[in-house]
Parts: structure tokens; C-alpha cells; sequence
């Protein structure tokens, strides 16, 4: 017997789309199921076997050779050639693996660091003067875990959103969820809920434990030093 899988709400994607319009995110998916009615696999509409193919081996490529190439112009060249948007003077260090290039979309004078992930698949969108410290993971996807299939979800996927002058420290963990202008994950936290404009979050999961300074959101967040 086929069982729905987890819709998502339509409000939590107005809410992160009005916060960045240029968020991007895939379409509904579609479940191929057998006799039984069992999820066996799924179609995102709109994508053809062709550009499944592409979305999957460009970001395989990149994670396992581009990424290592010490050279900024050239990695960035590649993510978009492969769709990503990206602003001016950003700066994604080495070693950094991205999924669903196309689904990337980031700001002016971004920086992000060294290994981090930026898992798309749901889609990612960082706004302008955004620090992303080294060994963060950005993963906007998952699974219904109380479906007997076990399939993506929710449907359809619900994306990362970071507004402007926010500042995720090293090692943080970023789930679905929307981060307001000017906020601070502290270092290691887990984020599964929203974080507002100027809060300082942190723990596992991710609390809110101060607020910051809105007078300090004034600096650009190019990256300092030679870029390579
Ligand atoms: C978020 C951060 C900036 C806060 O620094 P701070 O303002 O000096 O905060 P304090 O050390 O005074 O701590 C304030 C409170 O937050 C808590 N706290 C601090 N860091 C925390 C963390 N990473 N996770 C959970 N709680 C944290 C403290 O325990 C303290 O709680 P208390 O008031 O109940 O005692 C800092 O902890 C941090 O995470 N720095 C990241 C460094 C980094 O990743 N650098 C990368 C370079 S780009």
C-alpha cells in the first residue's frame, strides 16, 4: 500500500523565499513505486536522466580533483560553469564539497572556509558579507524516517537560507533552516530551528544564548588574505 511520504509547509518556503528571493530549490518529487505500492525510486519534475547525470558527476568531479586545485579562479570558474551563483570578491577555500551545484546560490564578498560541505540538493542561498569558518557542513536534505520506504523528504525539499552579516563558526553543523541577518553560530553547534536577526546561537541543537550588536554589522566579509 503506498503511504505519503512528509509534505513540507509551504509557509516555512515563503517565509526563507521573501528573506532571499533567489533561493533555489528542486522541483516536487515524483515516486516511482512497484506492484505493492512500495517507493522503489522517485523523479524530481523538470529533471530529465541527462541533467541527473550532469548534477551528480559535475559535483562528483569537483569534490574529487577541482576542489584540490590551488587556484580560486579556477574552482570558482567550475561551480559556475555548472550553474552556481556566486557574487563578487567570495571566496571558497580548498577542499570544500559541494552536491547539486545548480542549487548553490551565494552572495557578495562571502567568505567560506577550508573542508566545508555545501550539500544543495535542497537548495543552499547565503546572502552578501556572510563568514562560513572551516569544517562547517551545510546539509539541506533528508529522509522520512517514519515512512517504511525510507524516501527524501520532505516534499518538496526545504533549503538552507542565511541572510546578510551572518557568521557561522568552525565545525558548525547547518540544517534546513533559516539564519536572520547578522546572527552567530557559535563553534560545533547543531542547527535544526531558525535562527532570528542578531541572535547568537549555540549547542546542540542550536539555542539562542545572546544577542549581537546591530551597530557591528558594518564590515565586508572579502576574504583578507591572497586568494589560492
Ligand atoms: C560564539 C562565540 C563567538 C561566543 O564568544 P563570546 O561572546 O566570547 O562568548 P563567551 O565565551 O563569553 O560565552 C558566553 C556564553 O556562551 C556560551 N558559549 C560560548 N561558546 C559556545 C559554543 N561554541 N557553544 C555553546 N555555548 C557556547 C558560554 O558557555 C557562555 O555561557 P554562560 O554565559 O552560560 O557561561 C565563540 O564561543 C565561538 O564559537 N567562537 C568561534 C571561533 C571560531 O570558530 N573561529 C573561526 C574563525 S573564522
Amino acid at each position: 500500500m503506498f503511504v505519503e511520504p512528509q509534505r513540507s509547509d509551504p509557509e516555512v518556503l515563503a517565509k526563507k523565499r521573501a528573506v532571499n528571493p533567489n533561493v533555489r530549490t528542486p522541483g516536487l518529487m515524483e515516486w516511482i513505486t512497484d506492484d505493492d505500492g512500495r517507493i522503489v525510486n522517485f523523479r524530481i519534475a523538470g529533471e530529465t536522466t541527462w541533467s541527473r547525470f550532469v548534477d551528480l558527476y559535475s559535483a562528483w568531479f569537483f569534490n574529487n580533483f577541482v576542489t584540490y586545485i590551488p587556484l580560486h579562479f579556477v574552482r570558482q570558474a567550475y561551480l559556475r560553469a555548472f550553474g552556481a551563483s556566486i557574487g563578487k570578491d567570495t571566496a571558497i577555500n580548498r577542499g570544500t564539497n559541494v552536491w547539486s551545484i545548480r542549487l548553490i546560490v551565494i552572495g557578495d564578498r562571502v567568505s567560506i572556509g577550508f573542508r566545508c560541505l555545501l550539500d544543495a540538493r535542497a537548495g543552499i542561498a547565503i546572502g552578501d558579507d556572510v563568514i562560513i569558518a572551516s569544517d562547517t557542513h551545510m546539509i539541506a536534505g533528508g529522509h522520512d524516517i517514519n515512512h517504511p520506504d525510507f524516501p527524501p523528504a520532505p516534499n518538496p525539499p526545504d533549503p538552507i537560507v542565511i541572510d546578510h552579516h551572518v557568521w557561522i563558526a568552525s565545525r558548525a553543523m547547518i540544517l534546513p533552516c533559516l539564519i536572520g541577518s547578522g546572527a552567530v553560530v557559535a563553534a560545533h553547534a547543531v542547527v535544526v530551528n531558525d535562527i532570528p536577526p542578531l541572535g547568537i546561537a549555540g549547542g546542540v541543537p542550536a539555542k539562542v544564548i545572546g544577542k549581537r550588536n546591530p551597530d557591528a554589522l558594518r564590515y565586508s566579509g572579502k576574504f583578507k588574505v591572497p586568494l589560492f
